[in-house]
């Protein structure tokens, strides 16, 4: 048995002890959370901070809080239950079987146990004395990542269902004077703008409704400040998402005290969800790390947790890569791509990646109305198969990828006009379609076969594909299930089996092919959560690959994913120079959606530099730790810096985002971060365009103390507006 069971604290009272003796920390290296029942046995959050040095005083803390949870608005409770006299914004809501709308949860047990040498997992057991309902509090606490994953589950025994009309994940609750939410939304080609605010008196909800693509208004990612706006090497933040691929709801609550209760979940929005008895309701997890450092410190912890514990594949190697989308959409033939090949092979990169279009016949997929549903190769496009263009792309030495979209169905395929029943729709209203497309229904067992045997046949049909990029382009309208309807199960659990469904298609997927790289993808950044990157290797941020508007979006995407999961590929959406164009996306996992055969001679050089550089440098990038040293929010230029975990090596990138004339970036240098003081190193530029020179000295040595104090000056210029920096220890 490798678990070692810590503390158990079953049966607490048949033992004699009572439930206010009782402390429960929820500690990492630098954080401390303390639950607390009071005398009553209701479970409040009484400590939220950096850690106690005396595991004695815990107990001390309660006493000194002095929040009696029975005072209307401040309650404190660390799982708030709805019904009965709290009237603050609760956690979870019910109807017990017999109609009765009360809920009172009191602390019963609760172990701990490691799970291993970084993390132990906390249980919580709260019991209604009066009805038969059970919840179970979960936090699992990373201890050097400060990282701590928290959901709940929910079971009774009643003799008939009980209905969840609220059910989050978790509901943290904080003391302070301010409180300052960074939240990200926009539109598509629009995502992860940041919107930063100071929380006032009463509850602000962030949410999506959308079903599938959620993300494309709202993300669920957060930057929770503590005191002070959120700050890059100072003060206490709380920094995560709730890992759902679907509805989402966070109530962010001030009481009249200036308290903060935070309550994270799916989004009760038409999700009421009837519990049979005996059944258990598993949330989602919500997923945060807490530093007392501010965000630097956060998200290079985040990052760390992303690649040790739950991107699959998070430490492993990623495929640069060549895709048609931009360079063809849908006009393409055999002819066409296997000349791409050529171009891939002629960039250096790993792989190409054939996207939409291949596919259906009777309704050929020309364009985004037709063909979707409808799996086999499009005969007058493809004649020969992807067999093929596998085989093909094998004798150029490259890799080959290719692009599905499986959940999705246009009303224009065989797949509509044969399982008309597999669709989402409302059978008696007009069909609303999102980019002329509905969402097939995944809670339906028949629907996930179909979507498992996308993937399994591409795979046995060639085995040798190496890439797999799963879209997503469609909301969910007019939600509604004939399976469920046929099950006799409410339409209200539509949203939540549809996410369960493709959980286990991913599940099926993944212990089949169990290392084949999968892009995450949902009309640009649609999806992108911590569940789904069990499954995933990798992610598509947006549509919007104009440089400029990337520097900006790969920024706020940085506090939350390590650079090895953020797919940037290259692309002709601005006029700005390919350099620039190249330099931003080397900064995440590098890609090319461009025609190279048409690319200048110069500019062709450049990229194949490029490539080979980026090999050169990717596994700092993609492995090491992240300082965000200038703020292009507050400068007119960016930089960033990725540094390998032994402080050997490093990355440094700079781009101007100010075009104004005679703008220059910054007469000071940059000073870098995460070296080691001690060492020597040399800085050298990288992806220095054909016939410029760098104004660089390369064989200049200087200490990290100078280099973290005084810094570099990348001598940016509207000619030069871009600089990549390596950073190397001289031994
Ligand atoms: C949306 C994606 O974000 C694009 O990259 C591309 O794959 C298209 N779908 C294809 O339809």
């Amino acid at each position: 048995m490798n678990r070692i069971l810590l503390i158990m604290f079953c049966a607490l009272f048949a033992v004699g002890l009572q439930a206010q003796d009782v402390i429960v920390p929820i500690s990492t290296k630098s954080n401390l959370m303390l639950l607390h029942p009071s005398r009553e046995g209701r479970l409040n959050t009484v400590y939220f901070g950096e850690p106690l040095q005396n595991e004695a005083e815990y107990k001390d803390v309660a006493s000194q809080f002095n929040l009696r949870d029975n005072n209307a608005g401040i309650y404190n409770a660390a799982y708030t239950s709805a019904g009965t006299w709290n009237l603050v914004e609760p956690a979870i809501e019910v109807v017990q079987s017999d109609g009765n709308t009360s809920l009172e949860l009191k602390y019963v047990s609760h172990t701990q146990e490691k799970t291993d040498d970084n993390a132990m997992l906390t249980v919580i057991n709260l019991e209604d004395a009066l009805y038969q309902f059970e919840v179970k509090l979960f936090y699992k606490a990373w201890t050097d990542e400060n990282v701590i994953e928290q959901w709940t589950e929910i079971e009774h025994n009643q003799k008939k269902a009980v209905v969840l009309k609220k059910f989050a994940s978790a509901n943290l609750f904080f003391t302070g004077n301010d409180f300052y939410l960074t939240t990200y939304g926009n539109e598509w080609a629009k995502e992860m703008q940041r919107n930063e605010e100071k929380l006032t008196r009463g509850i602000k909800s962030i949410d999506s409704k959308l079903g599938t693509r959620a993300y494309l208004l709202q993300s669920p990612n957060f930057i929770l400040s503590l005191d002070n706006e959120a700050a890059e090497n100072t003060g206490t933040v709380v920094l995560g998402q709730l890992a759902w691929s679907s509805n989402f709801r966070y109530d962010f609550e001030i009481d009249s005290h200036d308290n903060l209760r935070f309550i994270a979940g799916i989004n009760p929005f038409a999700s009421e969800y009837t519990l049979q008895p005996g059944e258990t309701f598993k949330t989602p997890s919500l997923v945060y790390v807490v530093s007392h450092k501010g965000t630097g410190e956060a998200s290079r912890n985040l990052h760390s947790w992303a690649r040790d514990y739950r991107v699959l594949d998070g430490n492993g190697e990623r495929l640069t890569l060549l895709n048609n989308w931009e360079a063809t959409y849908f006009d393409f033939d055999e002819n066409k791509i296997t000349a791409l090949f050529k171009d891939a092979k002629s960039l250096g990169v790993d792989l190409f990646l054939l996207d939409d279009g291949w596919f259906a016949n009777k309704y050929p997929r020309n364009s985004d109305n037709a063909g979707l549903g409808d799996w086999q190769e499009n005969k007058a496009k493809l004649p020969n198969g992807i067999g093929h263009l596998v085989s093909e792309a094998t004798k150029e030495g490259i890799k080959f990828g290719i692009w599905i979209e499986p959940e999705m169905v246009n009303p224009k395929s065989e797949l509509y006009e044969n399982h008309l029943d597999w669709v989402i729709r409302q059978p008696e209203r007009p069909e609303k379609y999102f980019r002329n497309q509905l969402v097939l229904d995944l809670s339906n067992p028949e629907v996930q076969d179909f979507v498992f045997g996308i993937v399994d046949k591409l795979f046995t049909d060639s085995p040798e594909l190496a890439f797999i990029k799963w879209d997503c382009n469609s909301v969910i309208y007019n939600a509604h299930s004939a399976y469920l309807e046929k099950k006799n199960i409410p339409q209200t659990h539509l949203y939540i089996e549809y996410t369960k469904g493709l959980y286990k298609v991913m599940e099926r997927v993944r212990e089949k092919y169990p290392e084949v790289p999968i892009m995450m993808c949902s009309g640009g950044g649609g999806r992108g959560d911590y569940e789904l990157f069990k499954y995933f290797t990798e992610f598509w941020p947006s549509d919007d690959t104009d440089p400029l508007e990337r520097v900006f979006m790969q920024w706020n995407y940085s506090y939350f994913f390590p650079s090895i999961v953020t797919d940037c590929h290259v692309t002709d959406w601005s006029k700005l120079p390919l350099k620039y164009r190249v330099d931003v996306a080397s900064m995440g996992k590098l890609g090319f959606d461009i025609v190279a055969h048409e690319l200048n001679e110069k500019d062709l050089q450049f990229a194949q530099e490029a490539v080979q550089n980026y090999n050169s440098f990717k596994d700092v990038v993609w492995h090491g730790d992240l300082y965000r040293l200038v703020n292009p929010y507050e400068n007119n230029f960016a930089a960033l810096m990725y540094v390998s975990k032994d402080k050997s090596r490093a990355v440094v990138f700079n781009y101007l985002v100010n075009f104004r004339y005679m703008e220059t970036a910054s007469r000071l240098p940059v000073k870098f971060a995460g070296l080691d003081g001690n060492k020597k190193y040399t800085v050298k530029e990288l992806n220095v365009y054909p016939g410029a020179r760098s104004r660089i000295d390369s064989t200049k040595t200087y200490s990290g103390d100078f280099l973290m104090k005084v810094g570099v000056n990348p001598n940016m210029s509207q000619r030069n507006a871009s600089v990549i920096l390596e950073v190397n220890e001289v031994k």
